[in-house]
């Protein structure tokens, strides 16, 4: 049994801020189930969104994320999160994370922040490396988290579940003690031990057939949470990217949004714009808005895409500002700079998650969940482009601190508790492969066919009555048979799906991201108004 006084599990910019944190109070492991920088946060193109101009204040950024929110976002924890954002930044640049600069406007010579603009932004306030932003933050936090004796980084590790007091029977407050981990290496399950745990997963792209994310984002952290009965809330809320590139081999490739905030135009196949019908802010309208716009447009003109026209800005500026984009689509043989991109909306950030507090605490004591696995409040019904980032950041912060003062350090009280090591018993190799991949495939298909960007009620008790049997099929294997991370996976996709359908089978309404035929309308009279579920 290894025993760390901070465990995190997830390597993107939450989990690694928060290790880094945490490293000066104590042993911290970051268990990862892939190399380190197989997060979320590595993919981001984007930016930061954060105040910095002298154009800016707290309160529009404030007012733009209440208003992408839907009505639904936590006031407090939007102003808590914007407010705490400049501080969180200059640590960011301390550590020696670049952002872009460009030459001030006053013919001194002198350099400042290069602010991108995104959907639902009123000011530029993306701070951005180039459209590789997330690669630039990520790789530089893994080489500050390298060079910290403090540190151990656990690759190749995959968190199977938590372990609580309740689950050990002790009748006393259900406390998260440890947690079981499969060596993806060894095959063997490990038991962690530890009073302060932290989740910082990421999201759950991948329970859709299509999507912006990397493999790793399976819902893993909401499905660990929710079996130890942690709150999970808002899970209707999965936003679709509206520009993922639309080509046979180029699965998951994003287009970044800032292509529109620097004039891209979205239009049909004849070359028509068509946003302007739909929002006074058209292809800069919020992601929820534009997402189900082209999603209208693609039904109604039986196209399989819509294009993202950047081609009217200079070539010199696009390949300067957007390599990745310029270069990754050139290998797919579009020359964004000459021709339109085909673009179709993709599954990309769950806005919902484990529900915590304002420092990632959650209602078990010792589990902390902070970045995309968490639901703050922040996000609301539609997350504001950009501001997950500077989430992660912020509550990464807010957590270690309050992990410090609410946690002491291994009190009697905890070794008390004796851990019990993992039992495999009698299971044997998985003897057919295909039953995984196939329910991997089905799940995926099923959520995006039924529970996609359009809904019906019909069509989501369809998915729910589907999943039921899938996640009874797979409880079945991986009782039975010696778990991989494969298996893991697929379990943790099964519940995640069940609760963005559960969640969605309880919102009689439409708002932000959850968008039904059958209940159009939003509905302001229906309090309290998240869609809060605990399993016991
Ligand atoms: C993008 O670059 O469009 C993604 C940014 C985000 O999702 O916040």
């Amino acid at each position: 049994m290894q025993h760390y006084d901070f465990i995190v599990i997830g390597s993107g910019v939450a989990g690694l801020t928060f290790a880094l944190k945490a490293a000066a109070h104590g042993r911290v492991a970051i268990i990862t189930k892939r190399a380190p920088a197989d997060s979320n946060t590595a993919w981001a193109q984007g930016g930061v969104a954060c105040v910095w101009s002298t154009e800016d204040t707290f309160e529009l950024h404030v007012q733009d994320t209440l208003e992408a929110g839907a009505g639904l976002c936590d006031e407090a924890a939007v102003r808590a999160i914007v407010g705490d954002g400049p501080a969180r930044i200059r640590e960011l640049i301390d550590l020696g994370v670049h952002f872009d600069e460009r030459e001030t406007t006053d013919g001194t010579g002198a350099h400042e922040l290069d602010l991108g603009k995104e959907g639902g932004h009123s000011r530029r306030r993306v701070l951005h490396f180039r459209d590789t932003t997330g690669r630039e933050i990520e790789h530089t936090l893994l080489a500050a988290v390298a060079a910290n004796a403090n540190i151990t980084v656990l690759e190749r590790h995959m968190a199977v579940d938590l372990i609580t007091s309740a689950k050990l029977g002790f009748a006393a407050e259900n406390r998260c003690l440890g947690v079981y981990v499969l060596n993806e290496d060894t095959g063997e399950v490990e038991t962690f031990r530890t009073m302060r745990m932290v989740l910082a997963t990421g999201g759950c792209g991948k329970v859709y057939l299509y999507t912006t994310n990397p493999n790793i984002a399976t819902g893993d952290g909401v499905a660990i949470a929710w079996r130890i009965g942690a709150t999970v809330a808002n899970m209707e809320f999965i936003q679709f990217h509206p520009t993922c590139l639309f080509h046979p081999e180029a699965r998951s490739f994003l287009v970044t949004e800032a292509v529109r905030g620097e004039g891209g135009i979205l239009k049909d196949a004849r070359g028509e714009a068509f946003m302007d019908k739909y929002h006074p802010l058209a292809s800069l309208a919020p992601r929820d808005i534009v997402a189900r716009a082209i999603d209208a447009e693609m039904k109604r003109t039986g196209e399989k895409c819509v294009y993202l026209d950047i081609t009217h800005q200079p070539p010199d500026f696009v390949r300067e500002r957007f390599p990745h984009v310029y270069e990754t689509c050139l290998r797919y043989g579009i020359d964004i700079t000459k021709q339109p991109i085909p673009v179709v909306p993709a599954a990309h950030y769950q806005c919902g998650g484990v529900r915590t507090d304002l420092d990632g605490a959650t209602n078990i004591a010792g589990l902390y969940a902070i970045g995309e696995v968490a639901c703050t409040g922040l996000h609301g019904a539609n997350r504001l482009a950009s501001n997950s980032l500077l989430e992660g950041l912020v509550l990464a912060h807010r957590a270690c601190a309050r992990s410090l003062r609410a946690e002491p350090h291994t009190p009697k009280s905890f070794e008390a508790y004796e851990l019990s090591e993992w039992k495999s018993g009698n299971v044997q190799d998985i003897d057919e492969l295909v039953v995984i991949y196939h329910n991997w495939d089905e799940i995926r298909r099923l959520m995006w066919d039924y529970v996609g960007i359009v809904r019906t009620d019909k069509r989501l008790q369809r998915a729910a009555a589907r999943l039921r049997n899938l996640q009874a099929e797979i409880q079945e294997f991986y009782w039975n048979f010696k778990i991989t991370t494969d298996l893991l996976e697929l379990r943790n996709l099964a519940t995640t799906a069940a609760l963005i359908v559960d969640c969605a089978l309880l919102r009689k309404e439409s708002r932000g991201l959850h968008y039904t035929l059958d209940h159009p309308g939003t509905d302001e009279t229906h309090l309290p108004r998240d869609t809060a579920m605990r399993r016991y």
